[in-house]
């Protein structure tokens, strides 16, 4: 059998393990919002429509963050459609998604709910077909506390308190070609400038998100983070990066290598920012919001120039197997191995499309195979994170070429007495044997969660909403630190360790 050895050590801290990583997104798209989170008369909806089944479900997922209401949605979003009686709301066509939005869920609405979750607010700006103005009447109506029209204006519709939202992403994707007002690296750096400028001078304790590319394969890739970071380094707080994987053409051995991509994606972007600043001699460091990522069968969609105006469609609702939740838990591990780094990152998205939970209107909600990796590591990554030093086999594949077969992370919780280890295997096809060596202390082994891809194809449905869970055993028993795990191929594992009382 292939052998592989990690060491954890306390001097291979990396950071806090930042809370902000386990955030998730709520776009007006497909079946997300309307029909998502919010179907009124559903036996679990409040007085407000939002479902109750739902939000349940995302507080056990874990999450922590929400951006919202977009996405590509937002690029043609007036915010003050979606505020004030619901009925009086006006009806309109959202252009990006070609949907009729009813505006029955707005900002007001929205935290709300993110409230009744536990989770903190990111909201998106729309810098496509509007500007500067707009973003700061929408920072006016949710941060000051009153006495100038937007914030009297929420005080009339309910709301006297200020939201204090602090996270605001500075428009979506404006790189794209697809997207409502797409700009240039140079139009939209200057924009972006400008936006967060104005907004700071009305509340000057937000974070603010520029946009990055879209993807890693656009042809501006690189150059639109250097020219974009340009005009507006000392301006904001983070740069955004965008990744959605796929085994395209049926290559599973480079999927299950996804993270590796996702790595070399992150530590590009982080030096195209530091290079940036090095040139302005700023001491200023923008930090990384990977506020879109996950697993999308994107070669199954059309697209969307095609479709005829409707409501509540479904619209990429993947269904996710085992393969694809081994996929996800090990991207999210890579996203923790860089949390010095990438501080913010949202799931996307959150409900029916391409998302961890499902729904059936008048009908049940439930966890696809994707949920378990997601919630297991939002619980139990705890403390700070550890950076494995690892010697492993490798193998190669198609996109990505050699890569390092067995992946892993750590955290350790001091506090706590908790020590959590994150194995992958992206082999399809070959065990391993993994020495691993815990931080120095005397360990107690807890429980171990697996999800193991296998052949299947099976998917989470309303039918059988259990079909693929992670599935609960003990860890090995640590002898002085020590302990081995046997892999399989195309596995995810989740170890805890306590700490044994002397
Ligand atoms: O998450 C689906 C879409 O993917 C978002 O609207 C857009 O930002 C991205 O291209």
């Amino acid at each position: 059998m292939l052998e592989a050895q990690i060491t954890f050590h306390r001097s291979f801290t990396v950071a806090p393990v930042p809370r902000r990583l386990f955030g998730s997104f709520v776009e007006h798209m497909g079946r997300c919002v309307y029909g998502g989170i919010h179907e009124p008369g559903h036996p679990t909806a409040d007085a407000t429509g939002f479902r109750g089944d739902v939000v349940e479900l995302a507080a056990e997922l874990g999450v922590t963050v929400v951006r919202y209401p977009g996405g590509n949605f937002v690029s043609g979003y007036r915010w003050e459609d979606g505020v004030g009686p619901p009925g009086e709301r006006p009806v309109r066509l959202d252009l990006a998604w070609r949907a009729i939005e009813r505006n029955r869920v707005g900002t007001d609405d929205f935290l709300a709910w993110v409230g009744r979750l536990g989770a903190e607010p990111m909201l998106a700006v729309n810098l496509g077909t509007r500007g500067i103005e707009a973003a700061c009447d929408l920072l006016e109506y949710t941060n000051i506390a009153g006495g100038t029209a937007l914030s009297d204006l929420r005080a009339e519709h309910g709301h006297a308190e200020p939201y204090g939202v602090r996270l605001w992403c500075l428009g979506n994707e404006l790189d794209g070609p697809w997207q409502l007002g797409h700009k240039t690296a140079d139009e939209y750096g200057r924009l972006a400038r400008q936006t967060a400028h104005a907004m700071r001078r009305i509340d000057p304790d937000i974070e603010l998100v520029a946009c990055g590319s879209s993807n890693s394969g656009m042809a501006t890739f690189g150059e639109w983070e250097r020219t974009v970071l340009g005009h507006a380094y000392e301006h904001v707080d983070f740069v955004s990066l965008h990744a959605y994987y796929e085994p395209a053409g049926g290559d599973v051995a480079s999927f299950l290598a996804s993270a590796v991509d996702m790595d070399h994606m992150i530590t590009s972007v982080a030096a195209t920012a530091d290079a940036v600043g090095a040139r302005l001699r700023s001491r200023r460091r923008i930090q990384l919001s990977f506020d879109e990522w996950n697993v999308w069968y994107q070669s199954r969609f059309p697209g969307e120039a095609e479709l005829e105006f409707a409501e509540q469609r479904h619209l990429i609702e993947d269904d996710y197997s085992a393969l694809d939740a081994v996929v996800v838990g090990g991207l999210l591990a890579c996203l923790l191995r860089h949390g010095d780094r990438v501080t913010i990152a949202c799931l996307a998205q959150l409900v029916n499309v391409i998302a961890p939970i499902r729904t059936e209107p008048s009908g049940p909600a439930w966890r696809q195979a994707i949920f378990d990796p997601f919630a297991l590591t939002a619980r139990y990554a705890s403390g700070d994170v550890l950076r494995p030093a690892i010697t492993s086999p490798r193998h190669d594949t198609a996109r990505f070429g050699d890569v390092e077969t067995l992946d892993a992370v750590a955290t350790i919780d001091d506090d706590a007495g908790e020590c959590t280890v994150i194995l992958v295997n992206r082999s399809p096809a070959e065990p391993v044997a993994a020495a691993v060596t815990l931080p120095k202390g005397s360990w107690r082994a807890g429980a171990h969660f697996v999800v193991e891809a296998g052949t299947s194809a099976v998917v989470n449905s309303a039918a059988q909403p259990d079909a693929v869970r992670a599935c609960t055993t003990t860890a090995p028993e640590p002898q002085e630190g020590q302990l081995t795990v046997v892999v399989p191929p195309a596995s995810w594992h989740l170890l805890r360790f306590t700490h044994r009382a002397t």
